[in-house]
């Protein structure tokens, strides 16, 4: 089993991106913490980013395809990318959408995500420490 963390545009720039909402721990970092996490648990992680909308929907359907669990922080197109809904409805393990901040805190238009329906969970507001809980969870639910 694999496990596929996918993270969308401009978190590629944490640690550099605004520190006060995300924190200082950087992208390469957050990558080392969802691979440790994996090692810890037996289990293989892939952690990707793409500032591209075509590129993930592409992993979306490769995930589909395999029946790989997925980890989805889709940044900024969580909040209107019906595309990046419709490739992430094809999934055919579980799906936790995850949020480095507490998007319910913030700007009203953070407030609709066009995932958290479709998603087996929605983990928001725990800074980059959501990541490895959610692998945890996907690794010990897998087959349900
Ligand atoms: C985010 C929250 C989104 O509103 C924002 O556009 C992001 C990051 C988060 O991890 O808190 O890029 O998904």
């Amino acid at each position: 089993m694999k496990v596929l963390v996918l993270n969308g545009p401009n978190l590629g720039r944490l640690g550099k991106r605004e520190p006060t909402v995300y924190g200082s721990t950087t992208y390469a970092d957050l990558v080392s913490m969802c691979e440790e996490a994996g090692e810890d648990l037996g289990v293989e992680v892939e952690v990707r980013q793409t500032d591209h909308e075509g590129e993930m929907v592409g992993w979306l359907h490769e995930a589909a395809d395999a029946s790989w669990p997925v980890v989805l922080n889709a940044g900024a197109w969580t909040h209107y990318s019906v595309a990046v809904r419709d490739a992430a409805s094809q999934l055919t393990a579980h799906l936790v959408e995850l949020h480095i901040s507490n998007v319910h805190k913030r700007e009203p238009f953070r407030h609709t995500s066009y995932l958290s329906d479709i998603a087996t969970a929605v983990v928001a507001g725990l800074g980059v420490a959501g990541y490895p809980l959610a692998i945890r969870w996907l690794a010990e639910n897998a087959g349900e």
